[in-house]
């Protein structure tokens, strides 16, 4: 484990060129892949971890780019427990090329998954179109059945 690699350097090993090593990087320590390039390389299932340290990934069990960094704040003892299991399986099936550059994991987001994919639908949004939406339908039904009924019966000498 000679080798520091930055985090821009260790994104050269993603995967895209055939003949380069593909390196994930798991709590700072850097793992040649390439063995799996079937997993980690160009359209593989988990690409997205190539090149990147994919820790919190792991931990939390998200195939997202938003997850692959080293933030752990927010993990739970589970998840913890997660990302060592993995780091257990990495360590006996992968060699390990180096490490990264301390505060050289890029990017790292430190808000929330659920902060970086809020989307304008809120449920309460949603759910408000959907009352607005089928109060809409019953009154044009309300409208129609109304137009349908034929015209009150007028008395006999009301006119
Ligand atoms: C429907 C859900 C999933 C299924 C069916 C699935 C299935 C699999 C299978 C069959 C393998 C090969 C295992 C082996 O041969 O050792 C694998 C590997 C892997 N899975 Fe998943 N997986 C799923 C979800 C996830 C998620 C959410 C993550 C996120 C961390 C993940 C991360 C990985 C990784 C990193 C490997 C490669 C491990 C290695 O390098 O040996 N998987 N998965």
């Amino acid at each position: 484990m000679s080798h520091t690699f930055t985090a821009s350097e260790l994104s050269m090993y993603n995967g895209s060129e055939g003949d380069k090593p593909v390196y994930i990087a798991v709590k700072g320590i850097v793992y040649d892949v390439s063995a799996s390039r079937d997993f980690y390389g160009k359209g593989g299932p988990y690409e997205v971890f190539a090149g990147r340290e994919c820790s919190r990934a792991l931990a939390i069990m998200k195939v997202d780019l938003a997850a692959c960094n080293d933030n752990l704040a927010d993990c739970t003892a589970q998840q913890l427990k997660t990302l060592e299991d993995w780091i257990t399986k990495f360590n006996s099936k992968y060699a390990v090329v180096g490490k990264l550059a301390v505060g050289g994991c890029e990017p790292r987001f430190d808000v929330p998954d659920v902060i970086l994919r809020s989307s304008p639908f809120t449920p309460g949004l949603v759910a408000t179109l959907v009352v607005v939406g089928l109060l809409t339908i019953l009154g044009a039904y309300v409208l129609y059945l109304d137009m349908q009924s034929p015209p009150p019966l007028v008395a006999d000498g009301e006119l």
